[in-house]
């Protein structure tokens, strides 16, 4: 049974809302005690205002918190009706977010090397980890996928965060390797002068459960960050079930990060 959900509710005003990619766009809000208190692969849910028949918040990670600034960086691509909302919010608006959500990444004590796999809209909190890990002077490789160039994000960002390698793969070839993402991160799992001791992912279940296949292979542990419709949030509607090897387990509460081995993918 998790323990009671730490979630507030805090007011956000928003800084700026821009596109930074085909129907990605970055949003930093400013809302000074929330950013003090995230972990890494925790995850907010946001009031988005405009339509009053809509109750339901919009999960999202964030890619980075700056507790100094009092500011949060959430990147979301536009799907539906809640996300074309956000993307209308103009510098100043203002509404409120329920937050910190779920737990993060647990990095291993003593981690030498981590690969981070990321794919599509999962590169949020894989690149706030990879702030973490660069901070640390945790050595760590990326593999980024994506549907289409126009549609990747992160590359630079990542570099900027301290990675070694930063391996790129889109599904039509239009920029790194011509298929997946899991392609170039098992021929790095498999290079015998690398031996990572962490894998961390987030993006399409299918790339995922190869990924932990991959680390299982590898002898690395691995931890996934798993998206669930989310109805409330903190514990009380059981929409964000996830089938693990200990039985059902909610994805607000008791992810969204999951040890990889313990899914059932
Ligand atoms: C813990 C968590 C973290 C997330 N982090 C991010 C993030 O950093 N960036 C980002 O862009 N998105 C993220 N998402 C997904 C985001 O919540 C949905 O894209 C959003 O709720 C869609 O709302 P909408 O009203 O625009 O679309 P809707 O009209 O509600 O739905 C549009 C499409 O998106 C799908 N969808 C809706 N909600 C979810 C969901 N929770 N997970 C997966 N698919 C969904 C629907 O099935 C439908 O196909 C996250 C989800 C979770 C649970
Ligand atoms: S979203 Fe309601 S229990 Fe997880």
């Amino acid at each position: 049974m998790p323990t009671p959900s730490p979630a507030r509710i805090h007011d956000f005003t928003v800084v700026t809302n821009e596109p930074i990619a085909q129907d990605i766009y970055a949003l930093r809000i400013a809302a000074p005690e929330l950013a003090r208190r995230l972990e890494p692969g925790q995850f907010l849910n946001l009031a988005v205002p405009g339509n009053a028949m809509s109750l339901l918040r919009i999960p999202l990670s964030f890619a980075a918190a700056d507790p100094d600034e009092g500011t949060i960086d959430i990147w979301y691509a536009v799907v539906g009706e809640g996300t074309e909302r956000l993307a209308q919010m103009q510098p100043g608006a203002t509404s409120t977010v329920l937050g910190p959500g779920g737990h993060g990444w647990t990095v291993p004590e003593g981690c030498t090397r981590a690969l981070l796999v990321a794919g599509g809209i999962g590169v949020p909190p894989v690149l706030c980890l990879a702030r973490q890990l660069g901070a640390a002077g945790i050595p760590f490789d990326v593999c980024i996928g994506a549907a289409t160039a126009s549609a990747l994000v992160g590359a630079d960002a990542f570099k900027d965060a301290g990675a070694g390698a930063v391996l790129l793969a889109t599904d039509d070839g239009s920029l790194g390797h011509y298929g997946f993402c899991t392609v170039p991160a098992e021929q790095l799992l498999r290079d015998a002068d690398r031996h990572y001791d962490y894998v961390a992912t987030c993006g399409p279940e299918p790339m995922m459960a190869k990924i932990a296949a991959l680390a299982e292979e590898a002898a690395a542990s691995c931890e996934a960050s798993v998206e669930r419709m989310m109805s409330c949030g903190f514990g009380a509607c059981a929409t964000c079930a996830v089938e693990t090897v200990h039985g059902m387990k909610g994805a607000c509460m008791c992810g969204p990060v999951f040890d990889a081995q313990e899914v059932v993918w």
